[in-house]
């Protein structure tokens, strides 16, 4: 298994995210198949598992603490806090507070539920923009200090953002949305990471299903499904970058992998502090995600690739109004 920095860690150089296992596309799969799935990977040799409070209102911390506990020493484990479910008279509402008190509250609940003494990279999930993004990282920087995480990440931040908070403690990973059809990340941050010597952690990398052409008619999507509020999943929107996908699977099958696998390896190609970490319910998926590490891209390929598919020819931004407001990312 090819291995890449994350902070003080090495680690896969593709990871697996957890998150579909409870949350985000529709119904989650029953738990024995995200049991599979996570004892899959480490089987494989995945070494770095990403999750957060967010994700199922901490039911994907529980049941990633449940299954990989006995397996504790051979991984390195992702969780964020700063943006959780709080119960309301109306039921649980996902609410983002980034006050110390919040995220020391956040992180004791993640210990608790993913069955751990401490998690080896702890992020700020969304940055609050009420609260001076030094407080949240001094509370998180106290949380290492007592031992409860062993390093520091952030997620969806800019540049300016990355070094504020990096000048109260080093900044071990920035994790942003990343992949062919959104490359916000190449305007500053990728560039910021590699000063600062922090990884750049890649979700939503395989385009939420985009790129590994499995996803044909939006219309069939669950209501719950969190690609329904997505710009870019809309009919309209979706049936124009769908005219993408042939093109893009010709250069898929002259690379000799499949689209999945294509979109990991140009992830993987551009530059090696960057850790994709795809998220999939289905083993056979995974398999298939893992086996990125072994295609080689040529620069003509890369060229035809990121001329086909970039900012200017996806129709549709990828976050609405609310969550492009939550997020603190450099924008075209
Ligand atoms: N920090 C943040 O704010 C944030 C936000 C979103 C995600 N994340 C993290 O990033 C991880 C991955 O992101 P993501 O799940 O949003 O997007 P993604 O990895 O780009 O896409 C996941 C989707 O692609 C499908 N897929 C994956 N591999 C496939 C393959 N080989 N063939 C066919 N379909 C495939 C999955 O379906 P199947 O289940 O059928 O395989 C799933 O629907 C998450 O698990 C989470 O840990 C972080």
């Amino acid at each position: 298994m090819q291995q890449r920095q994350l902070g003080p860690f090495q680690v896969s150089a593709i990871s697996l995210g957890c998150m579909n296992l409870s949350h985000a596309y529709g119904v989650p799969p029953p738990a024995e198949q995200g049991e599979r799935v996570l004892l899959a990977a480490l089987d494989a040799g995945v070494t770095h598992f990403d999750s957060a409070a967010m994700y199922g209102f901490g039911a994907n911390e529980t049941l990633v603490g449940r299954v990989l506990k006995p397996h504790r020493r051979r991984f390195t484990l992702a969780s964020k806090g700063g943006l959780a479910g709080v119960q309301t008279e109306d039921g649980m509402k996902r609410v983002i507070d980034g006050r110390p008190e919040a995220i020391r509250k956040n992180c004791e609940d993640s210990l608790r539920r993913l069955q751990t003494d401490v998690i080896d990279l702890y992020y700020l999930h969304r940055w609050d923009k009420k609260v001076p993004i030094e407080e949240s990282v001094g509370a998180m920087s106290d949380l290492l200090r007592a031992g409860k995480v062993r390093s520091l990440g952030l997620s969806e931040v800019s540049a300016a953002t990355l070094r504020k908070a990096h000048a109260v403690h080093p900044i071990s990973a920035v994790q942003t949305e990343y992949s062919l059809w959104t490359r916000n990340p190449e305007i500053a941050v990728l560039d910021a990471c590699r000063e600062l010597g922090a990884a750049f952690v890649a979700f939503s990398p395989v385009a939420r299903g985009f790129l590994c052409d499995a996803l044909h008619d939006v219309v069939t999507l669950d209501a719950k499904d969190i690609r329904r509020s997505m710009p870019r999943f809309s009919p309209e929107n979706y049936a124009a970058n769908l005219k993408l996908l042939p093109p893009y699977k010709a250069l898929a099958q002259e690379a000799g992998c499949t689209p999945a696998q294509l979109a990991l390896a140009w992830l993987l190609h551009k530059a090696p502090h960057i850790v994709p970490i795809p998220g999939t319910t289905q083993v056979e998926h995974l398999r298939e995600d893992l086996g990125a590490m072994d295609v080689r891209l040529d620069a003509s390929l890369i060229g035809r690739l990121e001329s086909l598919i970039n900012e200017k020819t996806v129709a549709g931004n990828r976050y609405s109004e609310q969550s492009n407001r939550e997020v603190d990312t450099e924008v075209f």
